[in-house]
């Protein structure tokens, strides 16, 4: 029997309750079981992403209360999802009710947010863009595909393939950046790599997420509106997704905001015509967190009963813990006013996948000795290291770094350096903290003998006075190099964490000025999820480097310490620019270029108080040695629409050490039918180089990649004169010019 046969044989038997059961996801409920002891855990949840309780006091208030994992909701048949339960034993305990207490046996959906890794962290996708390298990200795939599928989840709630242009936006974390290209690039990689069967045949179910245009939301601000032309949706923000479909993307997650007017949750537009007719989804969605009872919150729909009904007639199969499908579907099916066609539709989806990843196929034993052989193993460490070596960024360096071992007593201050809570950063709520390598840890792992590492907690990202500066003023007074650590703490950034300001929180940019004026050198390492605003950090002499460390996940320190004494050659180079203040956001290196572009002139577009250059550009990143470029070519000069063209260009390290260049290319459409972006990144390469070695590179630009979406949406190939621009980042190219003619 084929699975569609199969699923219509399940579907046959089912009853409706069942069949809507299986588009109904919830998670466990708590209840208090101490006589007196309030239950509160949305304020829990708040306080400690607020800092004001730790995660394990979280944690300690949750062990207090009990969990009801709904065994018998799922063996009933009305509950055939999971989400967010990650703990092995409960996991298999929830799986034992589906197949042996529910009528039709049917295994759960266990979906998690697999984000960044499983048990051994990597670092955030953000972070990880900036390492552009493919095969690094497919091996963070492969780890946190097997740590999952030990633990028993057998969905992914990622990749988030929205793009990012706003640093004020918390989410952009959890983004690849602003550029769409490289999104898709990361993105299809993840979803191919989850989906594939391993060596034992186990897949894990990808979700494309968030449909679409989230990182566009107003002002930055978390959930807010987007309003927008669909030839911007499509140019900008919809590459990505066209890419999972293609790689052929399980799940597709709807997003919580409104998109011109109307709620992503129940848009049929974006759901339907968009996502299935026209890029040919054929798997399910899913939508965001209670977005569908939140559809009454938006004055949307007049309550949760039409939320349920718009959303599943949209093309929302499955409801994400409203409950609100279980709740009033059945009712509405039965009065006539859903016609149950549309219930085996969507169920028809999530059965098909269920068998398609083989859920049928699996026994759901807790087997702890088999997990703990499977996670935080030396090999998943040893790819989280590599990733994390990749992702950090070097800003600013004035030859401090690499540590000379003339320096003979590091002090380290800041307390993001010891705190493992706010070193783990965002969507690590599967990790081991303590699995993790704080900074201390990884410096004095990685220093030479003879050297000492000294640690003071000075301030910290949420820091109000700065009464002890005196103190370590003197603390540091016989230190050879000073590195202070500032940042954010592990929930200033992703969901729920926009920010009006990009500067440094607390007192800390204060901070590192007063340290600056110290005798000894200062080296600043930024841990935070997104751009921050730090001009007077990289104009200031007396701060000799800083490195973007952001959040490196299980191996952080080992990674950083590497870098910092040169062990490793720093690569990373930004996938977002970075501004000086919000108000310039959203910025991105591929914006139009108005009629009056910023100049000298009075009337062109600029401001009176902040540069239109960005801080660090799009591709940015410096190394320990340098990489000139020269002799830029083309294949040919002209291209029909067919070709492929391969530019080629000299890259040579001109430095005295081994080190790891991205040569980008980007192309810029000269005249067209609408206005083009300035630049546009179309290929990229990651070299690695010898000292003194030189290189000839040839990047590919299929000549079809360099058309647009018009105005009615269709996606155009326009002859003319291109641009094409190779270098080191958006900035520094080198240029040169083709042509794209009907017949080449
Ligand atoms: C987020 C999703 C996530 C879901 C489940 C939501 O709040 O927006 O990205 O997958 O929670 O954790």
């Amino acid at each position: 029997m084929d699975i569609k046969e199969k699923v219509e044989n399940i579907l046959s038997g089912m009853t409706l309750l069942e069949k809507i059961g299986q588009l109904n996801q919830a998670g466990t409920t708590m209840a208090s079981a101490l006589p007196g002891f309030e239950a509160d855990v949305d304020t829990w949840v708040t306080q400690m992403m607020d800092g004001a309780i730790t995660k394990d006091e979280f944690e300690r208030r949750i062990s207090m209360l009990e969990e009801d994992l709904r065994e018998d909701e799922v063996a009933c048949g009305t509950l055939g999802n999971f989400v967010n339960l990650y703990e092995d034993e409960k996991i298999a305990r929830v799986q034992q009710a589906a197949i042996k207490r529910s009528r039709q046996g049917i295994p759960l959906f266990i979906g998690v947010d697999v984000i960044r890794g499983y048990r051994t962290i990597f670092p955030t996708p953000l972070a990880m863009s900036c390492s552009w390298d493919i095969k690094l990200v497919e091996k963070m795939a492969e780890v946190a595909k097997k740590e999952a599928i030990a633990g028993g989840v057998n969905w992914s709630f990622g990749p988030m393939l929205d793009v990012a242009p706003d640093a004020r936006w918390g989410r952009i974390v959890e983004s690849w950046g602003e550029d769409a290209y490289l999104t898709g690039c990361f993105g299809k990689t993840i979803i191919k790599k989850f989906q594939e069967p391993d060596e034992h045949g186990e897949k894990l179910l990808a979700t494309a997420k968030h449909f679409a245009a989230y990182g566009a939301a107003l002002g930055g601000r978390d959930y807010n509106s987007v309003d927008m032309s669909l030839q911007k949706l499509f140019n900008q923000y919809m590459p990505p997704f066209i890419e999972a479909v293609d790689a052929g993307v399980g799940a597709v997650m709807s997003a919580f905001h409104d998109f011109n007017g109307v709620p992503c949750t129940m848009d049929e537009y974006l759901l339907n015509d968009i996502l299935r007719e026209r890029l040919g989804f054929d798997g399910f969605v899913v939508s965001d967190a209670e977005a569908v009872k939140q559809l009454v919150v938006h004055g949307a729909v007049a309550d949760e009963k039409e939320a349920a009904l718009k959303s599943i007639l949209a093309g929302g199969d499955m409801d994400m813990s409203s409950m609100d499908y279980i709740q009033f579907l059945p009712k509405l099916v039965e009065k006539g006013i859903l016609d149950e066609k549309i219930i085996d539709r969507a169920a028809s989806r999530v059965l098909t996948k269920k068998l398609e990843y083989g859920l049928f196929d699996r026994e759901y034993q807790y087997d702890p000795e088999k997990i703990s052989e499977a996670t935080l193993t030396k090999e998943n460490r040893k790819a989280a290291y590599e990733m994390a070596v990749n992702s950090a960024v070097l800003l600013k360096n004035d030859g401090v770094l690499p540590i000379s071992e003339k320096v003979k007593k590091i002090v380290v201050v800041g307390k993001l350096a010891v705190d493992k809570e706010a070193l783990m950063g965002p969507w690590a709520f599967t990790g081991e903290k303590d699995a993790l390598i704080d900074i201390v840890e990884g410096l004095s792992n990685a220093c030479p003998k003879g050297m000492s590492i000294e640690y003071i907690e000075g301030f910290s990202p949420v820091s109000t006075d700065m009464d002890n500066i005196s103190e370590v003023l003197m603390q540091v007074k016989d230190a050879d190099l000073v590195i202070a650590v500032a940042g954010e703490n592990a929930f200033m950034s992703g969901e729920a964490a926009s920010k009006a300001e990009l500067k440094l929180s607390g007192k800390q940019e204060q901070y590192l000025l007063a340290l600056a004026k110290a005798d000894a050198p200062v080296v600043t390492v930024l841990v935070s999820g997104r751009p921050l605003g730090i001009r007077k950090i990289k104009e200031n002499p007396g701060i000799n480097a800083v490195m973007a460390a952001w959040h490196l996940g299980t191996e952080f320190g080992n990674a950083l310490g590497d870098l910092l004494f040169g062990k490793r050659n720093p690569s990373g180079r930004l996938t977002a620019t970075w501004v000086d203040t919000a108000g310039q956001e959203p910025f991105t290196y591929n914006h139009n270029n108005t009629g009056k572009p910023g100049g000298d002139f009075k009337f062109t577009s600029k401001y009176l108080d902040a540069p239109i250059e960005p801080l660090y550009p799009f591709g940015y990143g410096l190394s320990y040695t340098q990489f000139s470029y020269s002799n830029v070519c083309t294949d040919k000069e002209c291209y029909c629409m067919n070709d492929i063209a391969k530019i080629t260009v000299t890259v040579e390290n001109v430095g005295d050490r081994d080190g790891a260049e991205v040569v980008q290319l980007y192309v810029r459409d000269l005249s067209a039918s609408i206005v083009r972006p300035v630049k546009e990144l179309k290929a990229f390469s990651k070299q690695f180089m010898k000292a003194g070695e030189a290189k000839r590179v040839t990047l590919e630009v299929p000549i079809q990649n360099l058309g647009f979406y018009n105005r009615k949406c269709e996606y155009v190939l326009e002859t003319g004169d291109f641009k094409v621009f190779v270098g080191h980042d958006s900035c520094q190219c080198l240029e040169t010019k083709i042509v794209v003619t009907e017949r080449g």
